[in-house]
């Protein structure tokens, strides 16, 4: 932990508490998912280190995919304008896929994504998120697999940045604000 700085916020979740908790999350989707192959879709950057833990942990054959949003300025995140700037490279047709993201915050990104998935006519789609501030929420949304529950704080490592940097911290943890 020498050179990794932890924050003085309130949201402090140890490397061992994030695996810990990313395989029960595996063994919940290979139960829910069992005799299916489910696709398995990356909302990139945040959600890098979270696919692949969680990919690792689900012990049923998979295929994966990465999309990456940004949205337009964090200023105008409210307006739940989302670009899209890396597509999927797969089909979803007849797939039952799991959307794979770092965070729900506002919920406007995750609203968005998911009617842009249903759109292309997947037989299924759910959630997995590492986080979640559920007193952010502006619109809700289906998370069927949650990590942790967060309080309204910034929080950074884990593939969540903070001002791009601090991605490979391997905890997450939050700065006061
Ligand atoms: P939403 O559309 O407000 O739900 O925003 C979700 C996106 O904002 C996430 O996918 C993250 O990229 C980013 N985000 C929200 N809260 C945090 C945070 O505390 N730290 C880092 N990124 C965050
Ligand atoms: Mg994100």
């Amino acid at each position: 932990m020498s050179f990794f700085e932890l924050g003085d916020g309130e949201v402090q979740i140890s490397q061992a508490q994030i695996q810990q908790r990313i395989q029960e999350l595996g063994q919940q989707i290979s139960q829910d998912y069992a005799g299916k192959q489910p696709h398995l879709i990356c909302v990139l950057n945040g959600a890098y280190h979270f696919m692949s833990d969680l990919s690792r942990a689900i012990s049923l054959p998979i295929t994966v995919d990465f999309l990456a949003v940004s949205s337009y300025g964090v200023e105008t995140k409210t307006s739940g304008e989302v670009k899209l700037v890396k597509d999927l490279s797969l089909p979803l047709s007849g797939r039952e896929v799991i959307l794979v993201e770092d965070i729900v915050d506002t919920g406007l990104t995750m609203n968005y994504l998911l009617s842009y998935l249903e759109g292309r006519g997947p037989n299924s789609v759910k959630v997995a998120a590492l986080l979640s501030k559920p007193s952010r929420r502006k619109v809700e949304v289906p998370v069927a697999y949650l990590g942790f529950e967060i309080p309204d704080a910034y929080v950074y490592g884990y593939g969540l940045d903070r001002a791009h940097f601090d991605r490979n911290i391997p905890f997450i943890s939050s700065i006061k604000s």
